[in-house]
């Protein structure tokens, strides 16, 4: 059998056996309700809270203000289209930036026909957000700004805690796209004055179809629902909740915590020893986004001289990606990468990789051979 290596876990993780374990028994034996009131619905609600207080700690937040929903993009779907919604702002102006995911730009765009006002802020170079470009896109009317904390192609760290400062003095709800780095990264929303966070358990060994979103009730109390129904989740996000899911979002977070200094360090090792092996003997190779601010397990290499329509066939023996999940299916070069200054040749010509938990070395030295094999 030909071997086939897995570095795509910007895109989605497997689950940890651990996880998997500790979902189990939400399945069958304690399947109740949350919401009943008897003995299986205590004990569904009662996995429930212990989740969400894990969640909350995390960020430093108070359980109440975790609203569980089906991943980021629904999450970011009801941050943005809850608050333009919402009575309180009549006149309405958002500020993002040109490479956050589709989930931003899409929930903008949707918003822009409805008559809000959108400001794309350019990104430098390293494909990192200068604070001042936000600062200097503030308006009267502006409401809300809405930057990622890492990006998913090219694993750029934002600087949320400079951005969320000037929120804080312009008096702008500030909602960060966490999906990337939610209990990876560790991240204070008190200090960083972040409004609405979102995460997700799929990018971090848990389930698919479980994430939430974080609200700053004080700020901004009156969040315009986008799921009507029973009134679960603080008559946000009606709907039974997930309880198995939730549980192994819980556990993921668990084990994250507990493991990831070790494994940012293992990963930002393996993924330096690539970057070295690649351009040891592919010296033409070019580096997308800065190094010095960037996830420890994301790197994105372009080869210039490469044809970059047989790139991903050419590597078949390697799971890795052309731009996003979302962008690779729909088959065009990469929108982040073309903010960087690529052209859609060299966008193209591109690879993310994106090294996980149960990367090893092995993994490592095959990739490289691999890559080295199809660009040579
Ligand atoms: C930065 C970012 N935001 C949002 C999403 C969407 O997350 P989900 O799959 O949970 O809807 C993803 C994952 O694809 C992501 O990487």
């Amino acid at each position: 059998m030909i071997k086939q290596v897995y570095l795509d876990n910007n895109a989605t993780t497997p689950m940890d056996s651990q996880v998997f374990s500790a979902m189990k028994p939400f399945f069958m034996e304690k399947f109740g309700n949350p919401a009943s009131r008897h003995s299986y619905g205590w004990s569904a609600k009662e996995a429930v809270e212990k989740s969400r207080k894990i969640i909350s700690t995390e960020i430093h937040a108070k359980s109440r203000s975790i609203i569980f929903t089906s991943g980021a993009t629904e999450s970011i779907n009801l941050a943005i289209k809850g608050l333009c919604q919402s009575q309180k702002y009549q006149r309405k102006h958002i500020i993002t930036q040109v490479t956050e995911h589709r989930a931003v730009l899409d929930t903008c765009a949707a918003m822009e026909n409805k008559g809000v006002d959108i400001t794309y802020v350019e990104v430098e170079k390293d494909g990192r957000v200068d604070p001042q470009k936000v600062c200097d896109a503030i308006r009267d009317d502006t409401i809300l700004v809405a930057i990622m904390h890492a990006n998913n192609e090219i694993g750029v760290i934002h600087p949320i805690g400079d951005i969320g400062e000037i929120c804080r003095e312009n008096n702008i709800l500030f909602l960060v796209d966490g999906a990337q780095t939610f209990a990876k990264i560790p991240i204070n929303v008190k200090e960083m004055n972040i409004d609405f966070m979102t995460g997700t358990a799929h990018k971090i060994y848990g389930p698919k179809g479980i994430g939430f979103l974080y609200i700053n009730y004080e700020k901004c109390p009156d969040l315009h629902p986008q799921i009507h129904g029973g009134g679960h989740e603080r008559g946000l996000r009606s709907g039974t909740l997930p309880v198995p899911q939730i549980v192994g979002f819980g556990k993921a977070v668990e084990l994250c915590i507990v493991n990831r200094e070790a494994e940012n360090r293992k990963q930002k090792k393996l993924r330096d020893n690539l970057i070295d092996k690649v351009t040891g003997s592919l010296p033409n190779t070019l580096i997308n986004g800065s190094l010095d601010h960037r996830l420890p397990n994301n790197i994105n290499f372009t080869f210039p001289t490469t044809d970059g329509d047989s790139l991903l066939i050419k590597l078949e023996h390697i799971a890795v990606s052309s731009g996003s999940a979302c962008t690779s299916a729909k088959l065009e070069p990469s929108y982040v990468l073309q903010a960087l200054g690529h052209n859609k040749e060299l966008a193209k010509a591109s690879i993310r990789i994106g090294l996980g938990r149960f990367t090893c070395e092995d993994d490592i030295c095959y990739a490289a051979e691999e890559i080295i094999k199809a660009i040579k």
